[in-house]
């Protein structure tokens, strides 16, 4: 096997890389970015990556894209739609998680900008966090309509526009985990607390007139742990690239808890 050589304009600086933008860069910015190998043996490091602005697109996605083009193709980190709309590049952008693809690079203030992964989650390799964990706890909350009258003839299950309007702010959710990743109560309790992305989740299912389960969804969140680990923190409400309220779908599930109780 080829052995690993640096790419061209590039040098090690302590424990992380420096590569410079080409010469006669005029407008440059420097991107600091979380490295880990966990295959290598090597302990994570800081790369930084000196981006020309003027041959650039806008978006901090758009200058991942260009380091691993030009300066160093081992980066690695997730993307698809570049417009808000798979969840695949939630990152942290300079202490912030977010959409690496609709966070324009002049937004973040400041010199350096520091690009590490999701907060919290297990690292794959570079930006790429481990989804598993999250993934199997979203299948927990059965998310899918579960009904127990039959369909309507030849017809599809209907819905009056306010009952469907009781879906907006829940059905746009991306599944990205820049919330549960803010989460101080999921990062420490994230084997049993569901975390505000699945909770939102789960209470669309709550939400939706045409779902027969809601007794059996409720007995499943009625637990010390997987609802009641929320303490309206509020930082998921704070980070949600797609301006969704998580606390908010939150307490309105804990409302139904309490008034079925009565
Ligand atoms: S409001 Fe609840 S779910 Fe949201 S960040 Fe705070 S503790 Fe976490
Ligand atoms: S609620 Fe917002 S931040 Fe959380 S997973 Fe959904 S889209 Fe992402
Ligand atoms: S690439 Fe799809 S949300 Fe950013």
């Amino acid at each position: 096997m080829a052995e690993f050589t640096l790419p061209k304009n590039s040098k090690i600086n302590g424990k992380g890389r420096v590569h410079r933008a080409p010469e006669g860069a005029k407008r440059t910015r420097t991107f600091k970015v979380y490295r880990y190998d966990p295959d290598s043996g090597e302990n994570p490091r800081y790369d930084r990556y000196e981006v020309d602005l003027d041959s650039c697109g806008p978006m901090v996605l758009d200058a991942l894209i260009k380091i691993k083009s030009e300066q160093d193709s081992t980066l690695t980190f997730r993307r698809s739609c570049r417009e808000g709309i798979c969840g695949s590049c939630a990152m942290n952008l300079d202490g912030k998680n977010g959409l690496a693809c609709t966070t324009a690079i002049e937004d973040i203030k400041g010199g350096e900008i520091r690009i590490t992964p999701l907060p919290h989650m297990d690292v794959i390799k570079d930006l790429v966090p481990d989804f598993t964990h999250f993934y199997a706890q979203y299948a927990s909350i059965q998310p899918w309509l579960q009904t127990v009258t039959p369909a309507p003839a030849g017809k599809e299950r209907l819905q009056s526009p306010e009952d469907r309007a009781k879906l907006d702010g829940l059905y746009e959710c991306i599944l990205c985990a820049c919330c549960s990743t803010s989460c101080p109560s999921y990062w420490w309790n994230a084997d049993k607390f569901l975390g505000p992305a699945i909770l939102l989740q789960a209470y669309r299912w709550l939400a939706d007139s045409r779902d027969e389960k809601t007794g059996e969804r409720l007995d499943d969140l009625e637990d010390p742990f997987r609802l009641y680990r929320c303490h309206t923190i509020m930082n998921c409400a704070n980070v949600c690239p797609k301006g969704l309220n998580p606390a908010k779908a939150i307490a309105e599930t804990k409302k139904m808890l309490a008034e079925r109780a009565v």
